[in-house]
């Protein structure tokens, strides 16, 4: 009898059966570092001409989608950052994330609220943190957790896994300039 071999699965088909493997029920406290540690797998154990990752680094998107788990909600995302690329404090509400760089360098800053919140509108953060991702570095930022993300070496090619779409939650974007915050 024939045996027909099955292709291959590539390093992102193995990491997202890794996802589907662990998730159970999504409420597990460390989940987080479960799943930074399939992240940190899979970003070691992927070479930069593996056939999607190659793409990846080619099309140079700012953001691409690369997985939806239709079960969990869960989302894995690729991004290839140019130098200076950054966004303002913001945090990811009931979600949790993690950012992890494949190549280049991105800082995070992580921030603490020094007022007390009762002010609508109105939000005193000071930093706290500076993370600095190298290739193969990867960080979790807990539900809740203000910070912000800036490309310092390019190409920076980043990885970030979100526990359920942003679209769909309540979350908020932080100016420590004149002391705002708003819903995204
Ligand atoms: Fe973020």
């Amino acid at each position: 009898m024939a045996v027909i071999a099955k292709p291959e699965a590539n390093t992102l088909e193995r990491y997202i059966d890794g996802l589907c493997s662990i998730w159970g029920d999504g409420k597990d406290p460390q989940l987080p570092f479960k799943v930074k540690s399939l992240l940190e797998k899979l970003l070691a154990s992927t070479k930069p001409d593996d056939l999607w990752m190659a793409q990846l680094i080619a099309e140079a998107e700012p953001a691409r989608e690369l997985y939806r788990d239709p079960e969990h909600g869960f989302i894995q995302m690729g991004h290839v950052h140019k130098e200076g690329h950054g966004n303002k404090p913001h945090d990811h509400g009931p979600c949790w994330v993690l950012y992890g760089s494949y190549t280049g360098v991105t800082e995070i800053t992580t921030y603490r609220r020094a007022d007390n919140g009762q002010e609508p509108g109105k939000a005193i953060v000071e930093k706290k943190d500076l993370h600095r991702l190298t290739p193969g570095v990867v960080y979790p930022y807990l539900p809740g957790e203000i910070h912000s993300t800036r490309a310092v070496q390019a190409p920076a090619v980043v990885f970030r896994f979100l526990s359920y779409d942003l679209e769909r939650v309540k979350r908020y974007r932080y100016n420590p300039e004149n002391g705002t915050v708003a819903q995204v």
